[in-house]
Order: C-alpha cells, then sequence, then structure tokens
C-alpha cells in the first residue's frame, strides 16, 4: 500500500473532544481515493458508489501527522475496489481502516463504462493521458 498523502492535524480540523473530527477523515480519503481511482482508471469522470464499514481504530490529536495510504484490490469491468488505511506518521499506529471502497468510471453522460483496466499501473500517466471529456 502506498501512502501518498500526509496532513497535519489542525485546530480546524477536530471536533468539540478536541481530536480529530471524522467527517473531517472522511473527506480526506474519499479525494484521495477518487484521484488514485483518476490516475489508475485514466479517467477524469470516476464517481464514489459504495464505502464499506469504516473502523476508527484510534484516534489523532492536534499536531499529529497523519498518512493515507490506499491500495487497488480489485478490477471490475466498469469499477475499482480500492482498500484504505489511516496511520499516524510517527507512530506508524492505525486511526482507520476501510476494506472496500468501490469507485465507477462513467462516460460524459454519467453511464458506467467500461474501463479495460486489469491491474494496478505504476508509471507515471501524464495528466494529459486523463480523459476529461468523453
Ligand atoms: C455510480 C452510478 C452511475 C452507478 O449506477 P448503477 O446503475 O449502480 O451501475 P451498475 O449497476 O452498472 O454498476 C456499476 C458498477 O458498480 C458496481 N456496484 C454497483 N452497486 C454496488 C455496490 N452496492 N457495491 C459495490 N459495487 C457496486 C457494479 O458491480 C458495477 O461494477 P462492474 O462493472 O465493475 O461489475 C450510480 O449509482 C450513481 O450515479 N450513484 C451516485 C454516485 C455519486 O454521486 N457519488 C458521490 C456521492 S457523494
Amino acid at each position: 500500500m502506498n501512502f501518498y498523502t500526509r496532513k497535519w492535524v489542525k485546530p480546524e480540523d477536530l471536533n468539540p473532544n478536541g481530536s480529530l473530527f471524522g467527517g473531517t477523515l472522511l473527506r480526506w480519503i474519499d479525494e484521495e481515493a477518487v484521484i488514485y481511482a483518476i490516475v489508475q482508471l485514466a479517467n477524469s469522470h470516476v464517481v464514489t458508489k459504495y464505502i464499506s464499514e469504516i473502523n476508527f481504530v484510534s484516534s489523532a490529536q492536534q499536531g499529529d501527522i497523519i498518512e493515507l495510504g490506499i491500495e487497488a484490490t480489485n478490477f471490475g469491468t466498469t469499477s475499482i475496489t480500492m482498500r484504505c488505511e489511516v496511520r499516524n506518521k510517527i507512530t506508524r499506529k492505525t486511526i482507520l481502516s476501510i476494506d472496500k471502497l468501490v469507485f465507477v468510471n462513467l462516460n460524459k453522460e454519467g453511464t458506467p463504462t467500461p474501463h479495460g483496466r486489469t491491474e494496478i499501473t505504476y508509471a507515471y500517466v501524464g495528466i494529459d493521458k486523463i480523459k476529461k471529456d468523453e
């Protein structure tokens, strides 16, 4: 699993108890996952379809540096399934895990369309190669 994104937990990210707000973390994860899906499927028209149980394993506190990890676990016909782990960058303690996030590849009409991908692409995908209006 690649941990591409790091976040520094700031006052505006906290809940009233003083720890990282779950909704904020989920927003970060959704964005991380859609970027991963866009790059893997080389198409900017992908949407969140399904997110499985979310396990908030431990909390993060103001000032913590956390990192978001995403990995594709299955390539369907029009979908991509990923798993996610968030951990403390310093202690490596798990903060959250999600077994299944499903994103769907759409055409310009917003209809699911085959993406043709079967495995993780590690090579750099140039931004000009990502379909935006097809
Ligand atoms: C995404 C959307 C176009 C899919 O429409 P749909 O009629 O469910 O499409 P399909 O039945 O053809 O399924 C598309 C893919 O999603 C998968 N899928 C559908 N429902 C699923 C579910 N509950 N769990 C996991 N995968 C699911 C299907 O297996 C299929 O994948 P595959 O082609 O790789 O086998 C439609 O559900 C939609 O617009 N949803 C809203 C998306 C959105 O707004 N997301 C942002 C929310 S904040």
